[in-house]
């Protein structure tokens, strides 16, 4: 499974780049506002740091400006992905930028049927926000399997599914199991994987032995 890290916090990235576990990114206008920064410098920054790729989403609602907004993004560099809402205007835009090579994530998919149509407008990742299905009582994890049984049961369609809108390392596991493509992680979701309460005793319990025997490796 691929890693990407949801968020437009340039310290946060390139700290967690250096761990290997950063395979791309993910933005949105409320991260980018978050940022308090310049949108177009942020993604040139992030895009140097990350050479995987680096989803900037346009603003516009109607596909002729989308696409030009999309256009623009994509000039930024080579790793940039277009992500477009999943709206008829989103997928009219998705189908002319993927058909010139460029890759589009469709974002705010919340059902199946999306997914469906994201794939056939030629969509290279998909976002299912399983935090916010949640968030209204419905299960989040369903869909990445729905989304899951209906890509596998027609190979033509290779959109990759982004899990987005994930809240919790649970998230992350139930997203592997299934067998999605990518997770784009918020940094601290992202630290956290990494962390056990066992692993912290026995690591305390290693050392303490450790030092009783007076010596040292260097
Ligand atoms: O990538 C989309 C993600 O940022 C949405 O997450 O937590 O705002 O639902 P959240």
């Amino acid at each position: 499974m691929k890693f990407f890290v949801d968020t437009a916090d340039v310290d946060e990235i390139r700290d967690l780049a250096a761990t290997g576990m950063v395979d791309g990114v993910t933005t949105n206008p409320s991260l980018v506002a978050k940022s308090g920064r310049d949108f177009m410098d942020v993604l040139k920054e992030i895009c140097d740091i990350v050479p995987g790729p680096v989803s900037a989403e346009v603003t516009a609602t109607e596909h002729e400006t989308m696409l030009a907004e999309g256009r623009k993004l994509a000039e930024v560099a080579p790793n940039v992905t277009i992500k477009v809402p999943m709206t008829w205007d989103g997928l009219k835009t998705c189908k002319v930028l993927s058909g010139a090579g460029t890759q589009v994530n469709v974002t705010l998919c919340f059902s199946a049927n999306q997914a469906l149509l994201a794939a056939k407008a030629g969509a290279t990742f998909i976002s299912p926000f399983v935090g916010r299905l949640d968030d209204i009582g419905h299960d989040g994890m369903e869909l990445i399997s729905e989304i899951r049984t209906i890509y596998d049961n027609y190979p033509a369609l290779v959109t990759q599914i982004l899990v987005a809108s994930i809240r919790t390392p649970m998230h992350l596991k139930q997203a592997a199991l299934i067998g999605a493509d990518v997770s784009t992680l918020p940094p601290d979701v992202l630290r956290k994987l990494a962390h056990h309460t066992l692993t912290d005793k026995g690591l305390a319990a290693f050392l303490a032995d450790w030092q009783k025997t007076g010596q040292n490796i260097l």
